[in-house]
């Protein structure tokens, strides 16, 4: 893991967003759809917000772009405010010139008994375009990404999960109260996540300085799924001063 720290998010949120713009165009000039896993949460808001700018202001086309969200709360009605369906409508999609059909997120209505034949194609269907070119990942408490709680497995592909306690209790405020927080998800699995071909973490804030420290100067173990991505080869942790304060 490479890591690279800023004096502020909105910086550094900027030069992923062009990272990524740039990602976009190289694709677009080989004529080939751009693969790109993303994340909800408050961490890639920022990103979202510079993209829709170059969308605006500066002629990006995303006409050619291909999305895969991590995961969404299950069960969840994508209508609900706070499902992850209605988090990127209202932060990225509904401003940029995506094409509707290219855009994938796990699906938190469909039934018990379909559940997982869903998250086999749901696999399928990234592997199809040849895995994701870039991914866009946060950190939970837990060393969660995506979804993928402590005891997840290293080569874990799209799946439902029982959500970690710490985890909807970080939720909860959002949820007006734990106890309206599902308690599953649909989430991309480790493996889905470390065949991209490009990683970048983004983490912000006092509150994630002991999961980075664990992250990346920690033991690789499934009990902080996130250290799995030392392995990776082409990942960048992108911090904030204060994400960073307890790295040695
Ligand atoms: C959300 C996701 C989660 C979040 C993580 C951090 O799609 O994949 O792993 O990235 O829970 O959330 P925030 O950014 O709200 O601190």
């Amino acid at each position: 893991i490479h890591n690279v720290i800023f004096e502020s998010s909105q910086e550094a949120s900027i030069l992923v967003a062009q990272e990524i713009a740039n990602i976009i165009q190289r694709k677009e000039e080989l004529n080939e759809p751009c693969v790109l896993g993303l994340a909800t949460g408050s961490s890639p808001i920022k990103v979202y917000e510079e993209l829709v700018r170059l969308h605006k202001e500066e002629g990006l086309s995303f006409a050619n772009v291909v999305t895969f969200n991590l995961d969404e709360y299950y069960p969840m009605d994508r209508n609900n405010i706070q499902s992850y369906h209605h988090f990127m409508h209202e932060h990225l999609f509904n401003h940029v010139n995506i094409i509707p059909g290219n855009i994938n997120i796990p699906d938190g209505s469909i039934s018990n008994e379909d559940l997982q034949q869903y998250c086999i194609d749901y696999e399928m269907k990234i592997k199809a375009y040849g895995g994701l070119d870039f991914q866009l990942l946060g950190i939970g408490r837990t060393g969660h990404i995506g979804f993928n709680e402590p005891g997840s497995h290293v080569n874990s592909g799209t799946r439902s999960i029982t959500l970690d306690h710490v985890t909807r209790t970080d939720a909860a405020s959002s949820f007006l109260g734990i106890d309206n927080v599902p308690r599953k998800a649909i989430t991309m699995g480790i493996g889905t996540v470390k065949n991209a071909k490009r990683i970048v973490l983004l983490g912000w804030g006092i509150s994630k300085a002991e999961i980075i420290k664990k992250t990346i100067e920690g033991a690789v173990s499934s009990q902080v799924p996130a250290t799995y991505l030392q392995q990776h080869s082409n990942t960048t942790f992108v911090l904030d001063t204060e994400a960073s304060t307890e790295l040695t």
